[in-house]
This record gives structure tokens, sequence and C-alpha cells, in this order.
């Protein structure tokens, strides 16, 4: 990998030991996955965040840099963390819990890392732009960044994010270059797909099917921004998806031939398949989860005038960023929320924070991710269905049949 003066001066530790280690991670990187060269990148989006994945070891990695002064070169914000760091008390996470969260915050913060704790840093004010180079982490993020906009991210590790906010660079390899943005097989899409929730069943259908492969759409319907969001999100948890593209849609897909000649084309004719592996639970649901990918101020729009002048007959949280949520709390709908006893939730999400110790059975979800994940990491049975539907379960405690 050709490195530039400043580069080699760096990992030659000419500029302390901080960034040393940094370029050395970057430079290991860059030599296993056969990079030619760093290349310096728009933002970053660090993960390892959340205490219950982080653990102890993980808050010492993090304080190691911190504590020796490392301070970020490029516009960086914070994935989600395992509490609200404001609310944490009031809505029952563990005290020893969300001391050590709330420390390892700080810890990136004094790094100069913004702490919007967010999957979501596009809609938090860090929009790229079409062919940006990025680090980004979180995967739902990473597909969004990739597809819907068409910038350029692999999905890093939090190790790997760090040093590229340290250094403001990141190796050029995999889907920073054009060849690994081409298409490796089409899904030509002959359901309807009229929602939020088919996107999420086909994504959940596609994902499975084509691992870490990208795939391109035919036949969709135009898609909105938030089905954008929940076919991405599908995709990244049921096979490891950081790219597709959707014909006339997509902005490569607009720009430039992505699909090889000859590319494989596989008819999608129903989402049963997706759906089925989504409705795990029985009628009974204790606990609703909406907010995954971290709700947009639309979204709580949305969710408000379902819930206006309604009561919950379980506990309901949408997740969200901090900016959409201080937004929410201007407009209104934050306390049209609050009033039916849904809670609007900050920085965190129900797969990254203690949900185990809730002790929740059976959660409804409008996000295929969320629901593979709490089945998957949470041992929680799910209900899987639009908005609407999951209002109708936290009113009830029933899903809607
Ligand atoms: Fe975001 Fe958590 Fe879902 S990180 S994409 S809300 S699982």
């Amino acid at each position: 990998m050709e490195l530039d003066r400043w580069e080699q001066a760096v990992l030659d530790g000419e500029r302390g030991e901080v960034l040393q280690k940094a370029m050395e991670i970057l430079v290991a990187l860059g030599t296993i996955y056969g990079a030619d060269r760093l290349v310096p990148v728009a933002s970053v989006q660090v993960a390892g965040v959340s205490y219950k994945n982080l653990g102890d070891a993980g808050r010492d990695f993090v304080a190691w840099w911190s504590e020796r002064g490392a301070t970020v070169r490029a516009p960086s914000m914070l994935n989600p963390a395992g509490i609200d760091l404001e609310r944490w008390e009031e809505l029952g996470f563990p005290a020893d819990f969300s001391r050590r969260q709330a420390e390892i915050v700080s810890l990136y913060a004094a790094m100069g890392i913004m702490p919007t704790c967010t999957c979501t840093p596009y809609e938090s004010g860090n929009l790229p732009k079409m062919g940006d180079h990025l680090a980004w982490s979180e995967s739902s993020a990473v597909s969004f960044a990739n597809s819907y906009i068409g910038a350029r991210t692999n999905r890093e590790g939090g190790p790997s994010a760090l040093a590229a906010a340290l250094l403001g660079r990141t190796p050029r390899y995999g889907y920073h270059t054009d060849g690994a943005r081409l298409a490796t097989v089409c899904f030509d899409v002959r359901a309807a797909v009229t929602s939020e929730a088919d996107c999420g069943a086909l994504g959940v259908q596609v994902g499975r099917t084509v691992c870490q492969g990208v795939p391109l759409f035919s036949g969709l319907p135009t898609l909105a921004t938030p089905q954008y969001k929940q076919l991405g999100a599908a995709m990244a948890a049921a096979g490891s998806v950081a790219l597709y593209h959707v014909n006339g849609q997509t902005p490569e897909a607009r720009c430039r031939p992505v699909a090889p000649e000859g590319l494989e084309c596989i008819a999608v004719e129903s989402l049963e398949e997706g759906y089925a592996a989504l409705n795990t639970g029985g009628e009974a649901v204790d606990f609703v989860s909406l907010g995954c990918p971290h709700a947009s101020i639309g979204e709580i729009r949305d969710i408000a005038a379902l819930l206006r002048g309604a009561t919950c007959a379980i506990p309901c949280w949408i997740t969200t960023s901090a900016s959409a949520l201080g937004q929410a709390r201007r407009y209104g709908y934050y306390d049209a929320i609050e009033a039916s006893g849904a809670r609007v939730v900050a920085d965190t999400c129900m797969v990254v924070s203690p949900i185990e110790e809730f002790g929740y059975e059976t959660v409804a979800s409008n996000s295929a991710k969320g629901c593979l994940y709490l089945q998957s990491w949470c041992k929680a049975e799910t209900r899987f269905g639009p908005v609407a539907d999951c209002v109708k379960a936290a009113l009830t405690g029933r899903w809607p049949s």
C-alpha cells in the first residue's frame, strides 16, 4: 500500500504514539484487503459505543486513546449507546450499566466525536454527498450511505472507524472502488411492495439469499425515504448487504451501468417467507418498539398522530436521535406521544440496550432488522408489521388479527 510522506511519518512514529497506533490499524487493514492507498474521508461514524457490547475491555480500549489526548481530524459521530443518556433512570436502565455507559460516551466526546449516539447520522446533521468517501460503521447507515446517497464506505469496526476519525483517512478497498459496487445478482420484484413493512420483509428474503453480495432491484415502485431505510436495514441484518441498487431510482443506477452482462436474475413472487420469519410470537404482545433505524422527525410526527388522545396498554418506545427528539419536543409530537404512555427514547435502541433485563417475551416492531436482532440477540419472540398495527398492539396488548 502506498503512503504519502505525512502518512509514512505517522507510521514511523514521528507524530506520536497515538497517531502511529491509528495508522498501524489502517495499514494492517488495507494490507489484508488489498488497498492501494488511503483516501480522505468526509465523515466518520464510530461504532463500539454500547457498554452491552463493549464490556470493560472495550471501555479500556476507548480510554487508552482518550486519555492520551487523541483528537479527531474528520467530522465524526457516535453510533447508539446502551441507554438514553438523559432519562436512563426514569426509563428503568440499571444504574451501574448507565454509569459505565455514560463514561464511555464522555471518553469519545473528549476526542471531539459528536455524542450524537444515532444510527441515522444522515438525519442528524451529517449528510454526505454522492461519491464522498466515508468510514461509517452501523450496518443500516452504511447501506443507506452507499445505496440511497451513492457515497462510498465499507462497514467499519470500532477500532478502524476510530483510527479513520483520528487520521481523517481510510484504506481504499471494497466499496470505495468501482468494481466492488457492481451488482452481483438481480431481483425482479413481482410481489406488491406498498409499505415500509413490505420493504422489510423483502429485505429479509433478499438478504438471506445474497449474503454479502450487491443486489440490483427491478420492478419496485418509487420508494420513499423511510422505505429505503427499512429495506437496507433488513438486508444488512438478514445477510450483510452493505450496498444495493434500484433500477431507475438509486443514484448510481441512474448514472452508470451497475449490472454486469449476464447477471443472474431471480423473480420475487411473494413476501410470505419474509413475513413468516419476522412473526414468531403469538397474539399477546408485551412491548412495542418503533424507531429502528432511529425514527426521523417525519416518522415521529406520524406516530404522534396515531397515538394522540389514546392510552397505551403496554410499554411502547420510539427510539430516535437526540436531535429528532429535540424537534419533536418543539413541535408538540413528544407531548402527544408521552401523554399516551409511550416514550420517546433517545441515544439508544432495543438491541444495544440491556433489554433482557426488562424481561419482555414478545416484542412488536415495524422494523425487520429490529425483529431479527431481538430474536437472536435478545431471545425475544417478535410480531412484525406496519406502524399502524404496532400502535394497535401498544393500545391493546394484542397483535391485530
Ligand atoms: Fe439502529 Fe439499533 Fe436498529 S442501531 S438500525 S435502532 S438495531
